[in-house]
C-alpha cells in the first residue's frame, strides 16, 4: 500500500508536531480533535513551529506555506475520511480514551487502513482491535517532534511483516529514522530515559547534589543537550511517573520503582513546563 492519506487523532504537543513533519513533507494530512477551539489552537502552534523554522533557516516561507496547506481538519473521530490510508492516535496517555478511539476507527476505516499509536509506554499489543491486529503498530515521536530524528516502530505481537515495512519506508520518507522494538514495557526509549530521571531525582531527594549541579552533571560530562530534571520538566512530571509505574508494574521489578518525591511533586501539581513549576519555575 502507497500511503498518501493520513490522519493524527489529537493536536496537543505531539500530535501537532506528527501533523507539521507530515505536511512539511507533502503529505495530504488530516488533523483530528473534539473541538473546533481545540483544531484552532492546534494549527495557531503548528504556525509558530513552523515560524521558527523558518527564522532558523531550516525551512523557506514558501515551504511553510505549502505545508499548511497540507492540513486539513475534522471534529469527532467519527468524521475521519473511511478511505484514509494511516491514522495515528496521539491522545494523552489513558488506555480507556485511546481503546475507544482504535474501536470507533475499526467501525468506519476501509480493511487495509493501517493504525498506529504514538503511545510512550502502554502496550500496543493491549491496544490493538483484535479484528485489525496484523494492521497495528506504534510510531513513537519525541518531542520536539519537527526536530528529533527518532522514530521508535513497536511491532505489537501480531503486527505483520507488511504493516511494518510500511510504516519503516514512510518513516524513511519523513526524513526520520525507524528503529525496531518489540511490544515491552517502555520500548527502548523510556525504558533507558525513565529511570536515569527517576535516580537523577532520587539523588535530589537524598541530597547528593543541587539540581543545577545535578544537570550540569549529565549536560558537560555526557554531553546530553538538557540535564535530567530539565528533561523531566519539558516531559512532564505526571508523564515521568506514569511511565515509571508502567516499567514498575509491567516488569514486577522493584529497580524501577518511582521515586517518592517525584510522587509528592506530581500530587502538588508541580508538573513542569506546563503547570509553569517542576524542579525549575518558568
Ligand atoms: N517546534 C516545536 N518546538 C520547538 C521547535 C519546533 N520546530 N524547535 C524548538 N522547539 C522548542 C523547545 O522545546 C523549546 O521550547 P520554548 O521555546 O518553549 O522554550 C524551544 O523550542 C527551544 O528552542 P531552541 O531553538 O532554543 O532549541 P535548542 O536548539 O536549544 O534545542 C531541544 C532544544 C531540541 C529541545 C534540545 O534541548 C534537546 O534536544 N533536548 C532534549 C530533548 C529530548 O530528549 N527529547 C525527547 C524527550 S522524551 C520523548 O519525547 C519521549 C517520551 O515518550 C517521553
Amino acid at each position: 500500500m502507497n500511503v498518501t492519506k493520513v490522519a493524527v487523532v489529537g493536536g496537543g504537543t505531539m500530535g501537532n508536531g506528527i501533523v507539521t513533519v507530515f505536511a512539511l513533507n507533502g503529505f495530504s494530512v488530516t488533523l483530528v480533535e473534539t473541538k473546533d477551539e481545540l483544531i484552532q489552537k492546534a494549527i495557531a502552534n503548528i504556525s509558530t513551529s513552523l515560524d521558527r523554522m523558518v527564522k532558523k533557516e531550516t525551512i523557506k516561507s514558501e515551504d511553510k506555506i505549502a505545508a499548511l496547506n497540507n492540513i486539513t481538519s475534522v471534529c469527532g473521530v467519527s468524521n475521519v475520511n473511511p478511505e484514509t490510508d494511516l491514522v495515528i492516535e496521539a491522545v494523552y496517555e489513558n488506555k480507556e480514551v485511546k481503546l475507544s478511539i482504535f474501536n470507533e476507527l475499526d467501525k468506519i476505516l476501509k480493511a487495509d487502513a493501517i493504525m498506529a499509536t504514538n503511545t510512550s509506554s502502554i502496550s500496543i499489543t493491549e491496544l490493538a482491535p483484535t479484528s485489525r491486529a496484523s494492521n497495528f503498530i506504534g510510531m513513537h515521536f519525541m518531542n520536539p517532534v519537527p526536530i528529533m530524528k527518532l522514530v521508535e516502530i513497536i511491532r505489537g505481537y501480531s503486527t505483520s511483516d507488511e504493516t511494518y515495512s510500511i510504516i519503516k519506508n514512510l518513516t524513511l520518507n519523513l526524513d526520520k529514522v525507524p528503529v525496531e522494538v518489540q511490544d515491552y514495557p517502555g520500548f527502548i526509549s523510556n525504558r533507558i530515559l525513565m529511570p536515569m530521571i527517576n535516580e537523577a531525582i532520587f539523588s535530589l531527594m537524598e541530597g547528593v547534589a543541587s539540581k543545577e549541579d545535578i544537570d550540569a552533571v549529565m549536560k558537560l560530562g555526557m554531553n546530553h543537550p538538557m540535564g535530567p530534571l530539565t528533561l523531566a520538566d519539558f516531559i512532564g512530571l505526571d508523564v515521568c511517573l506514569a511511565i515509571m509505574e508502567v516499567l514498575f508494574n509491567g516488569f514486577n521489578d522493584p529497580k524501577y520503582r518511582p521515586c517518592p518525591l517525584l510522587k509528592k511533586m506530581v500530587a502538588a501539581g508541580k508538573l513542569g513546563r506546563k503547570s509553569g513549576e517542576g524542579f525549575y519555575k518558568y
